[in-house]
């Protein structure tokens, strides 16, 4: 083999060995090179993959249907296309400009199957447009990455719903966390097939959207975002020895001024190695008139003892093996 070839065929053969880099606010190509299309996401673990499902925002999807994506990961860092796993038309004939947000899927053991919960919305004709119809909406697979076929769209327990977070505890048990505009936000247990909600287990009067919890060192931390649609806003944490509460004061997770770096919650990681624990926060950069191009910031969180603070983004490596996270060496940190 001549020298060059050889060359670059070790330098691809190491990128791949060594840990990849994770920055916020960059494109964040995927193995096709493309801008993974995967926001206001949520991530599970099968075995030893990560799957991050969320909306697909395309440029050139067919502007009358909506979309979610699927990729998988060993790492966290290198994504893998698998599919573009549900393609929605507008079943539930709203106005042109619906929505389907924040997707989120479930693995139910018992039934083998998985279940997709995601914001579905929009006006009925007739209505003025917005935000009205305020539904989760519910499709499942019987594989993780193939094509999900919707099953049906209601108000939980009738509750008004609109930002969806997912919450799997350590013991399995799998929740839904749901903006209610007029009272707060809801969590609620899925029923034992996840096709349903089986009861409210908590109403938190605090307007936040976005939401996301985290079980670490046997503290529930919830963050969440303001209501200000896709404008950024201080997000804000809270702490609970239960998941029903009593939740503490909110705080906010970075300085105020900094509007979470520009970025909205969408979920809480937790990544268990043998070493350590991390928990990565997961949150969307929106771009309102170029969705396609919204980016991701994914920052691990300094957290514990009822505290959370999000570091400045910066790029960061993640070991899933060991749980630990390292900052790279930033020009001005090298100078010190
Ligand atoms: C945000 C919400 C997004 C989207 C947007 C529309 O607050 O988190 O998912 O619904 O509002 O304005």
């Amino acid at each position: 083999m001549k020298i060059l070839p050889l060359i670059f065929l070790l330098a691809a053969v190491n990128a791949f060995a060594e840990p990849q880099k994770i920055r916020p606010g960059e494109l964040w190509p995927d193995n096709r090179g493309l801008h993974i299309q995967a926001h206001g996401g949520g991530v599970i673990k099968l075995g030893n993959t990560y799957y991050w499902f969320g909306e697909d925002r395309s440029h050139d999807n067919n502007p009358e249907k909506r979309f979610v994506s699927c990729y998988s990961s060993l790492d966290l860092a290198r994504w893998q296309f698998r599919n573009q796993v549900l393609t929605l038309t507008n079943v539930e004939n709203l106005q042109r400009d619906w929505a389907l947000e924040r997707p989120k899927v479930f693995y139910n053991a018992k039934t083998k199957k998985f279940v997709m919960y995601f914001h579905l919305d929009g006006a009925l004709p007739g209505e003025q447009g917005g935000y009205k119809l305020a539904r989760v909406g519910v499709a499942t697979c019987d594989t993780v990455d193939g094509n999900y076929q919707f099953q049906k769209s209601f108000r939980p327990l009738g509750h008004e719903s609109r930002d969806l977070g997912q919450f799997i505890d350590d013991d399995g048990t799998a929740y839904l966390i749901s903006e209610d505009r007029p009272n707060g936000f809801r969590i609620f247990k899925l029923s034992e097939d996840y096709l349903d909600i089986e009861r409210d287990i908590c109403l938190v009067p605090q307007h936040l959207e976005g939401g996301a919890i985290v079980h670490y060192n046997g503290l529930y931390y919830f963050i969440g975002s303001q209501l200000t649609g896709w404008d950024p806003n201080p997000n804000k944490f809270a702490t609970a020895k239960s998941l029903a509460g009593p939740w503490s004061e909110f705080k906010d997770i970075a300085p105020e001024s900094t509007n979470t770096f520009g970025a909205q919650s969408t979920m809480l990681l937790k990544v268990s190695g043998a070493k350590t624990t991390s928990v990565i926060f997961m949150a969307d950069i929106w771009k309102p008139r170029a969705q396609w191009d919204s980016r991701y910031l994914w920052m691990p969180l300094e957290i514990g003892d009822g505290k959370i603070h999000l570091p400045p983004p910066q790029p960061w490596m993640l070991d899933v093996d060991t749980g630990e996270t390292k900052f790279l060496k930033t020009q001005k940190n090298e100078a010190k």
